[in-house]
């Protein structure tokens, strides 16, 4: 079963056209990387299936409902990693977890029991006072992704969740992902390092706008010939440049 499904959806500001016709669908506990070069129209197509932004056309259904129609449903079925930092810096780890938490629609022993259970995942328990602001950038990262999906949606979307952080942290960053995957959460995610690329189980490549290539990471390297997913990236990006 699809939980994302999209025909030709296409966003345009004034006469630049930002996403241009994709199609693409998401199997349910599927882990899908979106990769594209900065400025390929990655996070604008994520915010429209997370119901943030109006499409300019074409269809998408997330969860099964409507991104034009049915965007509050949308939201109590997903979780949403920005890629502007989401948290709360002047907030304690506690309070941000249960300001999200709040926002998911927890409350009350269950808002106290995700809350003590992902400190304890985390291994954040002793820093549960600390202010978000004074933590590495990794443990914050690993933070925002938990508190996506504290209120166990079907679907979370994370846009370039691992941006600017060592190998070693971004690896960790994975095991929380493969979690997640393993509760039954599909997971919807942007990269720009092709290390990652090959953890998902499909990924599409966009350019400009486009998507120009789709299949497991496997099946692309094959078919450009290749045992490097950097090699089919900048082929597609140098295709594309030419205009064919
Ligand atoms: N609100 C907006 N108004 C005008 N242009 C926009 C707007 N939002 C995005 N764009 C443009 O749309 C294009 C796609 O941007 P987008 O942020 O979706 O790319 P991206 O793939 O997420 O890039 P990055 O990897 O840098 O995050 C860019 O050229 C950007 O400047
Ligand atoms: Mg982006």
């Amino acid at each position: 079963m699809n939980v994302i499904d999209v025909t030709n959806l296409t966003k345009s500001f004034g006469s630049f056209t930002a996403v241009d016709h994709i199609s693409f669908n998401v199997g349910e506990g599927e882990l899908f990387g979106f990769l594209g070069a900065n400025g390929a129209g990655k996070t604008t197509a994520m915010r429209m299936l997370c119901g943030l932004s109006a499409p300019t056309s074409g269809e998408a259904r997330v969860a099964g409902f409507d991104v034009y129609k049915e965007t509050e449903k949308i939201k109590q079925h997903i979780g949403y990693m920005s890629q502007k930092f989401s948290l709360y810096g002047d907030l304690k780890v506690w309070e941000n977890i249960r300001l999200y938490g709040g926002i998911y629609g927890l409350s009350g022993k269950k808002l106290k029991e995700k809350t003590d259970e992902l400190l304890h995942v985390l291994d954040l328990e002793g820093e549960r006072n600390t202010l978000v602001d004074s933590l590495p950038l990794g443990w914050k990262q690993k933070l925002a992704f938990s508190v996506a999906i504290i209120h166990d949606p079907r679907i979370v979307f994370l846009d370039e969740p691992t941006g600017g952080v060592d190998p070693v942290t971004r690896r960790q960053f994975w095991e929380l992902i493969y979690q997640a995957a393993e509760r039954g959460i599909t997971v919807f995610v942007t990269t720009h390092y092709m290390d990652e690329a090959e953890y998902c189980n499909r990924v599409s490549i966009m350019v400009d706008g486009k998507i120009e290539a789709l299949d497991s990471p496997a099946a692309l390297k094959a078919s450009f010939n290749t045992d490097n997913m950097n090699d089919v990236f900048h082929a597609l990006a140098r295709k594309a440049k030419r205009g064919e």
